[in-house]
């Protein structure tokens, strides 16, 4: 089965060149919107975020199939083969190259193991000095602020190099874990989306969160 990349991240995107940017978003506009890696890779002593590789496709997979995964990170089914993961991958690589999202791989610092989880900027729209930020772990990665740090890194990234002016954060109103790391890092509580997306088990509200720069923590 395919997943495309729309129906797992349930993320809409316009890109209109008619707002007023900073200059950092004209830029991106007038680049054709591609959002390049960070480099050198955001990292500090807990995580790396680096680009995805084929090679990831086999932990990706399993974490993927972790019940708490697919409970509060998909509203539609995960990929179901390692195939379809690195199909996934490849919809990553192409959704980046139209400036939509930027999806990372969290890895141990130095890249020296296997993959923790992921993290993504989505959502992105320059035009309003906007985007979001979502992020998951296999569970074996869990209880170790790997997902505070990557949020973390990535918003400090975001305020600075692409010069956007709100980071949103959103999550099912009982992920608790997650609304976690939102308040952790400094993201301010907005209220309830109501019947946000459609989840397994029915449409889901969602917790709203957003961060402005100077608010990380
Ligand atoms: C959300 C997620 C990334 C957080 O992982 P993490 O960084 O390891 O977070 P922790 O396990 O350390 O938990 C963070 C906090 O939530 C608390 N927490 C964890 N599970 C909880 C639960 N089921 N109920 C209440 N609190 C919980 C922890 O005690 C911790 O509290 P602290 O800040 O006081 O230390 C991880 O749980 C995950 O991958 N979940 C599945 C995918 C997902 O939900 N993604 C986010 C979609 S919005």
């Amino acid at each position: 089965m395919t997943v495309p990349i729309r129906a797992l991240s349930a993320f809409g995107f316009s890109m209109r060149a008619n707002g007023r940017l900073p200059a950092r978003g004209r830029e991106i506009i007038s680049n054709m919107a591609e959002l390049r890696f960070p480099a050198p890779p955001l990292a500090d002593d807990v995580v790396l975020l680096r680009p995805w590789r084929e090679a990831d496709a086999p932990a990706t997979f399993l974490a993927f199939s972790d019940p708490v995964v697919q409970r509060f990170s998909w509203p539609q089914p995960t990929p179901d083969s390692e195939e379809d993961t690195r199909q996934y991958f490849a919809e990553l690589e192409a959704a980046r190259l139209l400036g939509e999202e930027l999806n990372l791989a969290l890895v141990p610092p130095g890249d020296t193991g296997p993959v923790l989880g992921g993290g993504s900027l989505y959502d992105v729209r320059p035009e309003q000095g906007c985007a979001s930020v979502g992020y998951w772990l296999s569970p074996g990665a869990r209880g170790r602020g790997v997902a505070t740090h990557a949020v973390r890194l990535l918003a400090r990234w975001t305020f600075a190099e692409l010069g956007l002016a709100r980071l949103e954060l959103t999550c099912s109103t009982d992920n608790e874990a997650s609304q976690r790391v939102a308040r952790r890092c400094g993201f301010a509580r907005e209220g309830v989306l109501r019947s946000h997306v459609p989840g397994q088990d029915g449409r889901r509200d969602a917790v709203v969160y957003s961060l402005l720069p100077g608010e990380l923590r």
